[in-house]
């Protein structure tokens, strides 16, 4: 297989519309070789050939190990590389991807799973809904997306009756999603899975406050404050690099990776908005304030690592495993 330490080179074998501004794309080895396998969940960092590095979620059946397949969304008004994908991308050409990265892993011991997806938000889902009709697991999905035409496998979830609930915009008039409703009847250990816009994810957590934080599972596209702002909801505080045996200020205006980058020491960094848990770096001692998007809540309690593109210190110093 062609391999780049673990990052893979993989072709395009098919680009299909699966909903209005909704791509499927297909990835294969060029030589046809099995891929590394992945966990419902799971995405590619993917670098497209106008530059650009972009995560992308897989959405076929995870015991396929012949290819990946990515949704991807047209985001009008995103930084352009769904615009890219859309207009580009074609049958062929060969892409440098991450192997199969996983930041929203499906807890195989829930008693059973409300899946919410929004707009594209779905791919990452099905996935996860394949696995659970696959163990024979208690599942159902609310996804609200703007329109039917716009509901990306919309006849493959219709076929599953009342476990799928549509919840379409342009039916509704104004009147959106009702979260408070929907999580009224979760029942004792059931597992909730969302992944869409930041307002239905922040409407989740809004109204979720019943339910235990453990059960809770989130993944975002994007970082829902600017980072600049989350920079300057903190103060300065200290670092100690335990391998290296430096010590670094950290001003309020920078994160931890600026500074690092700062001083010539390289981490490895994608997004650099606290989503893709590139830059994850374990804590030896001092508390954290997590700022990302991307640690579980058991990981927060835990305390063992940080996401040092975002998150900062609740004291004066911390000593890192640099
Ligand atoms: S670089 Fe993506 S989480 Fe830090």
């Amino acid at each position: 297989m062609a391999k780049m330490n673990d990052s893979l080179v993989l072709q395009v074998s098919d680009v299909q519309a699966e909903a209005r501004d909704v791509l499927l794309v297909e990835l294969r080895d060029p030589q046809g070789a099995p891929l590394p396998a992945f966990e419902p969940g799971a995405h590619l960092e993917i670098s497209l050939p106008n530059g650009m590095v972009r995560h992308y979620s897989i959405t076929n059946d995870s015991r396929e190990r012949e290819r990946y397949v990515v949704g991807v969304g047209r985001a009008p008004n995103g930084r352009g590389g769904s615009t890219f994908v859309h207009q580009a991308l074609r049958r062929g050409i060969t892409l440098n991807t991450s192997a199969p990265r996983n930041n929203f892993r499906l807890r195989t011991d829930a008693r059973s799973y409300l899946f919410v997806a929004g707009g594209i938000g779905i791919t990452p889902i099905m996935t996860m809904i394949q696995w659970c009709i696959a163990n024979q697991r208690h599942w159902r999905l609310v996804y609200a997306v703007r329109s039917p035409q716009r509901a990306a496998f919309y006849e493959a979830l219709s076929a599953h009756g009342k476990s799928v609930r549509f919840h379409f915009d342009s039916q509704c008039g104004r009147e959106g999603l009702n979260v408070r409703q929907m999580l009224t009847d979760v029942q004792d250990g059931e597992h909730i899975y969302c992944c869409g816009p930041n307002g239905l994810m922040e409407a989740i957590r809004t109204h979720a406050g019943h339910l235990p934080a453990e059960n809770l599972h989130f993944e975002y596209f994007a970082a829902p404050m600017p980072v600049a702002d989350v920079a300057d909801s903190a103060g300065a505080f200290d670092i100690d690099l335990r391998k290296s045996g430096r010590s670094f200020h950290v001003p309020p205006d920078k994160s931890i990776l600026d500074v690092l980058d700062a001083h010539g020491i390289s981490v490895p960094s994608s997004c650099r908005e606290g989503l893709c848990r590139t830059c994850e770096t374990a804590v030896f001692e001092g508390e954290v304030e997590h700022l990302d998007y991307a640690l579980s809540q058991e990981e927060r309690d835990a305390g063992r690592s940080m996401i040092i593109c975002v998150s900062r210190a609740r004291s004066a110093r911390l000593v890192l495993d640099l």
